[in-house]
């Protein structure tokens, strides 16, 4: 066993390092193999697989956290490997069992237990399982072979200020259609959101915000992560739509806000020309947690929730509440920890 890393615990932002050890499994002939832990961190695959050519892939990001005492816990892993269930199906690759995605997910962060941060850091390790299309193959079809894989790398804040307002813009373009594949994790999603994300960049916003595509009148996502804001009646709102991701972060939060904070809850239309309903808004995923939103620009308008500078108290409540869950400061609803050890 590898000891000590040298990594800056404090300082990690959301980089790839190489870890010790990732999970990779191989379907073929109609059915799933065991699966193994390896050192390498390179794939070797047919150059007409359906991953490279047709998008045939999804993925997925969930995290370990090291608590007070040392145990290290997943939150809520058997809602990601639902989740990863119907991305597979959509795409019509083959699905995983959830106890084979669970108890992967559970060796892979045994076997790099050095990287996973020390408490107190806010820095977690964060776990990408994917599945690709793989197999010699030149038609429009689904692969004849897939590898499901899951590696892990120790992470801080994806958003570099953390619980510090940032803000962003309204793109111009869509990133997924009404009946598309907006709700699934697929890659396809996220590369037709590059060249938005880039621009939302140039201009100085962490992200951009996409509204619906069908009318463009209602916020969607916020770049790969879910909205949600806070009336000036105390109602935590998120939206509704067939073409965002279910986010499990957000589903947590709407738990926690009735819950927790008694807040009443609800998902529904929230159109961009109505933002003074809200006195706080915030973006929320695994690797966002939750990024207080401070602005959005829209038609050359910049439209300011609570402060550009500070976090507003309920976006803070709720961020404490979630975060104190998944470190174990705060108790859990059944279900929603998996220790690790
Ligand atoms: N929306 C998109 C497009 C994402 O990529 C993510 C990240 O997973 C989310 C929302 C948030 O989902 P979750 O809270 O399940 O991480
Ligand atoms: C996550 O929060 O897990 C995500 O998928 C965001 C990622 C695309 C960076």
């Amino acid at each position: 066993m590898k000891q000590e890393t040298n990594i800056d615990w404090n300082n990690l932002g959301f980089n790839y390092i190489k870890t010790d050890f990732r999970y990779i499994s191989t379907w073929k002939n109609g059915a799933w193999d065991e699966g193994h832990l390896t050192e390498d961190n390179m794939l070797s695959i047919s150059e007409a697989s359906t991953a490279l050519h047709y998008g045939q892939q999804c993925f997925e990001g969930l995290k370990a956290y090291r608590t007070k005492n040392g145990s290290i816990q997943l939150f809520r892993p058997n809602e990601n490997s639902k989740r990863i269930n119907n991305s597979l199906k959509k795409l019509l690759m083959p699905e995983i069992p959830e106890e084979k995605f669970i108890n992967a997910c559970i060796d892979v962060v045994k076997a790099n237990e050095r990287f996973v941060p020390p408490y107190g850091t806010g820095a977690t390790l964060y776990l990408r399982p994917f599945v690709i299309g793989v197999g010699h193959n030149i038609g429009v079809k689904p692969a004849p072979e897939y590898l499901f894989g899951i590696f892990c790398v120790p992470v801080g804040a994806y958003f570099k200020e953390g619980l510090k307002p940032v803000n962003f813009m309204i793109s111009d373009y869509d990133r997924a259609a009404p009946r598309g594949t907006g709700s699934a994790k697929v890659g396809g999603n996220y590369a037709a959101s590059m060249q938005a994300h880039e621009i939302a960049l140039k201009r100085g916003f962490a992200d951009c915000i996409y509204l619906d595509p069908a009318t463009n009148t209602k916020i969607e996502e916020v770049g790969a992560a879910n909205f949600f804001g806070i009336t000036k009646n105390d109602e935590f709102i998120t939206p509704l739509s067939p073409s965002i991701l279910p986010s499990i972060t957000k589903y947590s939060l709407m738990h926690i806000a009735k819950e927790y904070l008694g807040l009443k809850v609800s998902e529904g239309d929230v159109y961009i020309d109505n933002l003074d309903i809200f006195k706080e808004a915030g973006a929320c995923g695994t690797a966002a947690v939750i990024t207080p939103i401070g602005g959005i620009e829209y038609k050359n308008t910049l439209h300011v929730f609570y402060s550009e500078t500070e976090v507003g108290p309920i976006t803070k409540k709720l961020y404490d509440t979630l975060v104190g869950i998944q470190f174990g400061d705060v108790k859990a609803p059944e279900g929603w920890i998996y220790k690790v050890k």
